[in-house]
């Protein structure tokens, strides 16, 4: 599959079979998270899987009761170590990189046959309690992985002309 068939056939799932996912594929999706571009290099990511069954629902309880979060068989937890950092353009670094490692996960996985659901809705502290997160690291992001139980959804997206201009911002 090249990159432009994944990016514009992914969609996001949010109904999952009962399937486990093979270790071989996890870890390749952790290996694209781990190959991702960062500000200078410094990789101040972590990544906490989770599949212990209480412990999804617990998450999905987190994220103001998103159900199908802990119906997966896996959930990705994405946390930047480092908080503090800012880039010279005003931007926090970690939540730009490790948006970057997340993004790559999910092509990664809509690859290997698997869906996934950016997760953005979630009480952060909640989040940290349960998986005992030190209180400098900040949760960026989540991600439910497994098998998808439901048909991909058609793309509904802006036109280019809507979003692109040229030579100034107009
Ligand atoms: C930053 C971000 C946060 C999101 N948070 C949630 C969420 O909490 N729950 C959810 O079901 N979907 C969430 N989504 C998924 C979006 O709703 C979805 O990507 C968007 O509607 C486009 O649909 P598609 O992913 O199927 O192309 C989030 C997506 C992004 C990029």
């Amino acid at each position: 599959m090249d990159v432009f068939t994944a990016i514009s056939q992914r969609s996001s799932v949010r109904a999952y079979k009962d399937t486990d996912v093979e270790e071989d594929k996890l870890r390749k999706i952790l290996e694209a998270a781990r190959l991702s571009p960062s500000a200078s290099n410094r990789q101040e990511w972590k990544f906490v899987v989770v599949k212990n069954k209480e412990t999804r629902k617990d998450l999905a309880q987190a994220a103001f009761g998103q159900s199908f979060i802990g119906e997966a068989p896996v959930v990705i937890v994405a946390c930047g170590t480092e908080s503090k950092s800012v880039m010279g353009c005003g931007q926090p670094t970690h939540t730009v990189d490790v948006s970057i490692a997340c993004t790559f996960m999910i092509l990664q996985a809509y690859e290997l046959g698997l869906g996934t659901c950016w997760i953005g809705a979630f009480k952060e502290d909640a989040v940290k309690n349960i998986l005992k997160i030190p209180k400098q690291v900040r949760v960026v992001a989540m991600t439910p992985l497994g098998y998808p139980d439901e048909p991909a959804s058609p793309k509904d997206r802006k036109r280019l002309d809507q979003i692109v201009c040229f030579e100034k911002y107009e």
